[in-house]
């Protein structure tokens, strides 16, 4: 069995009180695409089986974990476990609430939407929107904080979704791994998507750690200034 590369992780909280820490977990090519086949297929042949051991032990350093809905709609099969809170963000409402994601904990399981999408989403899945056309993060991530108690939430992609929390700068910690793989293509998705930043707005972030093992590295990242406590 493939150990990962953190056994003995921590994630230094930040000092905010009015959010949860934020951390993104990502597999990219050398090319920096996020995907093996189309925008709509799942990724499980991108990262090694190291990877995916490492992918657990980030995970247990979250209380809840947060997808875009392309991720979701692009994966069959996405098993967390059952101590994480779960949280899908959608404007259009298209998820399915057959999908394992809602149906394994639904007591734990949230669309994460602005106000109107609400009566578009199957009935039965629970919400949170904060928002109106667009969701409201500060207003969404202070609910999650204050009323769900969750200090640390893992961002998992995709790269619309980080996209959204990268622009308000509200990713702590990054964790990338590179696959010893080419993808190519245009349009083929990267790990942040949306608008480009202005020159004088581009993000710095330290490097805490560097480990490769056989052709892939795993790299991790703070916000640059960033204080933790
Ligand atoms: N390599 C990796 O580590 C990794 C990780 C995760 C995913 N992936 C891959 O990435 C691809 C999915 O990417 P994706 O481009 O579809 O991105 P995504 O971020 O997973 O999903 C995009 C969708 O999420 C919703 N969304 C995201 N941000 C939003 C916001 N701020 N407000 C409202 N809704 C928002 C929208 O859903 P609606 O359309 O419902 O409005 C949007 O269309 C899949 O192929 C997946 O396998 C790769």
């Amino acid at each position: 069995m493939a150990h990962g590369v953190y056994p003995e992780l921590t994630i230094p909280g930040t000092q905010n009180p009015n959010r949860p820490t934020i951390f993104l977990n990502m597999v990219s090519t050398i090319d920096g695409k996020i995907i093996t086949g189309d925008r709509d297929q799942s990724v499980h042949d991108l990262g090694s089986a190291v990877d995916h051991a490492t992918m657990k032990q980030v995970q247990g350093q979250a209380q809840a974990v947060i997808i875009g809905a392309g991720t979701l709609r692009a994966t069959p099969a996405l098993n967390y476990s059952p101590r994480l809170m779960r949280f899908v963000v959608s404007k259009s409402g298209a998820v399915d609430g057959t999908h394992s994601f809602f149906t394994q904990f639904p007591d734990q399981t949230f669309v994460v939407c602005p106000i109107e999408t609400c009566q578009r989403l199957p009935e039965d899945l629970q919400s949170i929107s904060f928002g109106e056309g667009e969701i409201d993060w500060d207003k969404t991530l202070e609910w999650m904080k204050r009323d769900c108690g969750i200090d640390f939430l893992l961002v998992e992609g995709g790269g619309e979704l980080n996209a959204a929390l990268f622009s308000l700068d509200l990713i702590d910690e990054i964790f990338l791994t590179f696959a010893p793989k080419i993808k190519l293509g245009r349009d083929v998705p990267t790990l942040g998507e949306g608008l480009p930043l202005p020159r004088g707005s581009v993000q710095r972030y330290d490097l805490i750690s560097c480990i490769p093992v056989e052709s892939e590295i795993f790299l991790r990242y703070r916000r640059e200034g960033r204080s933790v406590g």
